[in-house]
């Protein structure tokens, strides 16, 4: 320890001043003792939240208290932010960090604007939460949420005047209910992001990505451009076999399908429906294989089994096989429905321990998100060299596109036969391997241009381009990138862009969108590396990839984990996969079976492609 301080203090000495100021080092090494020990409070109260369920009172009233102290801290902090930053002190690393304390937020608004704009943001979300609509089929009866209720009806119905009454009625009460507040929101956000120092809204919109406005758009752009052909085909698809179901009157060639129908075809696939759900899969002799049911048949029937499982899973990539402890220790969350019960870690700043809270279920699911905690584990402990300010990962959901790297990896027929989970040939075959392709396609190929379009909506209206209200935009967007359209003409009568809301009223869906392609991205790096992966090699294609005992993955991964967010995510990707920007060939490789197969398909059955 003395040893230590001498040669700091030497070194201290000898640096000119220029590089070092030490005012600024002082500030830096306290703004992140206090942070961590604020953010701990956070993390004790948001697993208290966990352990006892949503609405425990301890729990929130705790939460609060963290988050008022962080933003009484952060307010303490800003003079000097700003003096530090005026005055360009520091090297690299401290202007990262300078860079990294997170901004104000609405809470650079003044007091009125302030409590204005958590009243819109709340009454938004609550609206979408607690709107009750009336039954169809019971007018009277007006106890009905959007979900479970009205979802459930509508995924049930075969009556399409009913799926059409809900879809309008839905969106009468989210979307047109809330017209103004969502116009008044805009507003206020325009104000937040000046007042955080961000001339251009759109800019503030994006910041969590350290990207500008333009810059995340032309990225998406590229990657949306790069996602057409596939989307193309696919969609053609599914709108053949609407018109199977629906007919050429409702569903008709050439056109954009109808949102209402087609949402409730693709939903099938979130919901894990039995192979004869669905209209046209590739392959119906073959079906979907049934993880569930072989977990239970094959000794892997405990979480506690599969957490050790997934743990010699990760110890094989060469990385540290988990302490005993993270289990002994780990506690059954109390989850309100299967939706919000998943297994995971928590992380500290400054307490040497963490904990480990997992869902009794054990489910395909709940099999797959044991891959996902753990990855987390690894890389919150690969990053906590890093100071609190740097610590974590470079932008909103990259870290979880590590861990579905990994889950889609545990996805392969070779692997899942090599646990036993598996035991006929077949699956390993072309034929149920598209069925498989088919299903996870509908869940990842559609939804993209849906996350690209709620951001771009609000881009466009961020930049001044588009009224806050401009529905007809709106509709226009979404037809042209999803390839739907509402069941009638919508005019800017109605409104519907905040029906589509999916989880916050302010957070940007790119990040969304950049972690989902680069999951395919990082699978296709390791496979391609471990020369499990050939472009062109049908014996080699991406879904069949097993990554299970290439132990050369966990040094390049560890390495690509330990920079945390100090440098840029693109320095990060170029540790990680070797290059410096996230691109859609990984996602496209591993759906180029399936893709070959619709475009053969849709060539039999003479379907058109595209629409006008
Ligand atoms: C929130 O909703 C309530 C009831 O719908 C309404 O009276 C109130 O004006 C709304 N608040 C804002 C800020 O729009
Ligand atoms: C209202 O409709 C819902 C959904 O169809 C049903 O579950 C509920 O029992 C109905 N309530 C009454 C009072 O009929
Ligand atoms: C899979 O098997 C489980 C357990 O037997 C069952 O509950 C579930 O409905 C099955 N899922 C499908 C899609 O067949
Ligand atoms: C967290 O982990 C520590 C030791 O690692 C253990 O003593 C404690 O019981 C755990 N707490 C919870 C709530 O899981």
């Amino acid at each position: 320890m003395g040893r230590l301080l001498v040669v700091l203090i030497f070194v201290g000495f000898v640096l000119p001043s220029s590089s070092t100021d030490s005012t600024l080092t002082t500030f830096l090494v306290e703004a992140n003792q206090q942070l961590a020990g604020i953010y701990d409070q956070v993390v004790l109260a948001q697993l208290q939240n966990e352990l006892r369920g949503s609405n425990d009172i301890v729990a929130l009233l705790e939460m609060e208290i963290a988050d008022e102290k962080l933003l009484n801290y952060l307010k303490s902090l800003m003079a000097h932010l700003a003096k530090f930053k005026r005055l360009k002190l520091g090297d690299a690393t401290q202007k990262r960090q300078l860079e990294r304390i997170p901004r104000l937020g609405y809470n650079a608004l003044d007091g009125m604007e302030l409590a204005q704009v958590y009243a819109l943001a709340s009454n938004m979300s609550d609206s979408y939460r607690n709107v009750l609509l009336c039954a169809y089929k019971q007018p009277g009866n007006c106890t009905l949420r959007l979900i479970p209720e009205v979802q459930a009806i509508v995924q049930e119905s075969r009556d399409l005047d009913e799926i059409e009454y809900y879809w309008y009625e839905w969106r009468k009460q989210t979307g047109l209910a809330t017209r103004d507040q969502f116009v008044a929101f805009m507003e206020l956000y325009k104000k937040t992001a000046q007042l955080n120092g961000y001339p251009r809204a759109q800019d503030y919109w994006f910041r969590s990505l350290e990207m500008g406005g333009a810059q995340t758009m032309s990225l998406l752009d590229r990657l949306m451009a790069g996602l057409r052909p596939l989307f193309l085909q696919f969609h053609a698809h599914v709108r053949g076999s609407l018109r199977k179901m629906h007919g050429e009157r409702l569903v008709p060639r050439g056109r954009p399908y109808p949102q209402h129908l087609a949402e409730v075809f693709i939903g099938n696939a979130f919901r894990r429906v039995r192979a004869e759900w669905y209209v046209d899969l590739p392959s119906p002799l073959a079906g979907l294989a049934n993880i569930t049911q072989d977990l239970h048949r094959r000794g892997l029937s405990t979480t506690q089994r599969v957490f050790w499982n997934v743990a010699e899973y990760f110890r094989g990539l060469g990385l540290p096989l988990l302490e005993s402890s993270l289990w002994t220790n780990a506690q059954v969350v109390a989850a309100d429905d299967d939706d919000s019960c998943w297994h995971k870690v928590w992380r500290y700043y400054t307490l040497p321990i963490t904990n480990f809270t997992y869902c009794p279920l054990n489910d395909e699911e709940r099999f797959l998100n044991m891959f996902e905690a753990q990855s987390d584990l690894y890389y919150n402990r690969a990053a906590s060299g890093q100071p609190t300010l740097l610590r974590d990962e470079p932008f909103p959901s990259f870290g979880d596109a590590i861990g579905k790297c990994f889950s889609l990896a545990a996805t392969s027929p070779r692997y899942l036969q090599k646990l036993g989970l598996l035991q006929e040939g077949k699956w390993l075959e072309l034929p149920a391997r598209l069925n498989r392709l088919y299903v996870h396609g509908l869940r990842v190929v559609f939804l993209l241009p849906v996350f690209y379009v709620l951001d771009r909506y609000r881009v466009e209206v961020l930049s001044g381009h588009i009224r806050a209200d401009d529905n007809e935009a709106y509709w226009r967007l979404t037809e042209h990138y999803t390839g739907a359209a509402a069941p009638r003409k919508r005019s800017n009568e109605q409104f519907d862009v905040p029906a589509k809301l999916l989880m916050e009223v302010d957070d940007q869906y790119a990040s969304n969108i950049l972690s989902t392609v680069l999951q395919f991205q990082l699978l296709k790096h390791y496979c391609t590396t471990t020369l499990q992966f050939g472009k062109d090699n049908p014996r080699k294609a991406l879904d069949l990839c097993d990554l299970s005992d290439q132990r050369q993955i966990g040094a390049s991964l560890q390495r690509a984990m330990a920079l945390g967010s100090s440098v840029p995510y693109s320095d990060v990707l170029q540790e990680l996969v070797g290059e410096p920007e996230i691109n859609i060939d990984g996602l496209l490789a591993y759906f180029k079976p399936l893709h070959d197969w619709l475009v053969q398909q849709n060539q039999l059955q003479n379907l058109d492609v595209g629409w006008a």
